[in-house]
């Protein structure tokens, strides 16, 4: 199975080496970027041969069944609607689109390719942990789950970074807690009715200026009157600190809540301490690899991904309707 990604950044070069290395039953085919040096480490690191610095030419040129999109959040849609129409099958990274209008032509593109997997890294639900604690759910270890607290946090030392990625990332919201409502509608299975979102540039000026937030919390209410706490925060300094809280009418499941790089502590004059993740890679890598073979598999067995288009559009609105909720100050009601 022939794969080509696009986009070698921070996260694309992750993914690359899973494809090259890891994933049994792939083949990295081709790369493309619009970073030269990132095109020449994908020559001399991974050893691929076919590297391009157009996507269109990578798809026109380059012999692939696949496609793995590791671009700016805001190419996704489109090279997504490129893949599938020249009948490739698509992994795309999150969000699957940076509004809900190019989301509901990638829904109608996908419809009309149905034979071809469409796959979304909505890495949380192969993580490890995370499965679990969905499996435990649907066996009724917690009862009715009826509320999740959930948040998304990574370190201040990324915040110059984060900056410089807010314009074509769609904002924090999207950016940052496109999973956490993604996993609230998995874990909850229903579907986020109102938000609303408080939150400001407490540390990061910058953030400010974007009309964007460097920490932010949102309510958000579910059909079923069922509830989700989202935060976000950019500002940590203790580590990446991802975690969830599901509360069920029997019992409650918390998900990583300590951010721990593993099962050590130090005691010493200080205390007791354990060192932290320090970013999302470190924290999700199982995730990573688990969500690629998954991807892989699907191709091969002809069989669906476990999140569907549909879901991308729903945690695509939501996060726009958060991002809405955050400057007017007000609750969003979801049509
Ligand atoms: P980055 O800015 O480090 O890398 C972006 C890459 O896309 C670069 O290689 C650039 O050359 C390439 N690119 C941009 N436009 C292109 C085009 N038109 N054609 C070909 N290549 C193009 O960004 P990063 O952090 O790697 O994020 C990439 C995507 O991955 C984003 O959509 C982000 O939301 C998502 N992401 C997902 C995470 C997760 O937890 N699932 C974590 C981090 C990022």
């Amino acid at each position: 199975m022939k794969i080509g990604i696009a986009g070698l950044g921070r996260l694309g070069s992750r993914h690359a080496q899973n494809l090259r290395y890891r994933v049994v039953g792939v083949e990295l085919a081709a790369v493309c970027s619009i970073v030269p040096e990132e095109l020449a480490w994908a020559r001399e690191v991974l050893g691929v041969t076919k590297t391009y610095d157009s996507y269109d030419e990578m798809l026109n040129k380059a012999d692939l069944d696949a496609v793995f999109l590791v671009t700016s959040s805001f190419e996704h849609a489109d090279q997504a609607i490129k893949a599938l129409e020249k009948g490739l099958h698509v992994f795309t990274e999150k969000p699957m689109g940076v509004n809900p209008e190019e989301c509901k032509r990638v829904e109608d593109v996908v419809s009309q390719h149905a034979e071809q997997v469409f796959f979304i890294g909505f890495v949380r639900r192969f993580d490890p942990s995370i499965v679990y604690a969905k499996k435990l759910i649907d066996d009724g270890a917690i009862g009715e789950p009826f509320l999740v607290r959930t948040q998304t946090v990574d370190m201040d030392e990324y915040a110059d970074f984060q900056v410089e990625f807010v314009p074509t990332s769609g904002g924090i919201f999207l950016d940052f807690n496109v999973h956490d409502i993604d996993l609230t509608r998995w874990l909850l299975g229903s579907e986020i009715r109102a938000v609303y979102s408080r939150g400001g540039s407490y540390v990061h000026k910058a953030f400010g200026e974007l009309n964007d937030a460097d920490n932010t919390v949102v309510l958000a209410t579910f059909d079923d009157g069922k509830m989700a706490v989202i935060s976000a925060s950019r500002t940590a300094f203790h580590g990446h600190d991802t975690h969830t809280e599901i509360t069920g009418s029997k019992g409650i499941l918390k998900v990583g809540i300590t951010p721990a790089k593993n099962r050590v502590e130090l005691l010493d004059s200080y205390g007791v301490r354990q060192e932290c993740v320090r970013d999302f890679y470190e924290r999700f890598q199982e995730g990573f690899l688990n969500e690629a073979q998954d991807f892989a598999d699907c191709i091969r067995e002809g069989r669906k991904p476990i999140m569907t288009a549909l879901d991308g559009r729903k945690a695509t609105e939501v996060g726009f309707a958060m991002t809405d909720s955050f400057k007017q100050k007000r609750e969003v009601v979801l049509s």
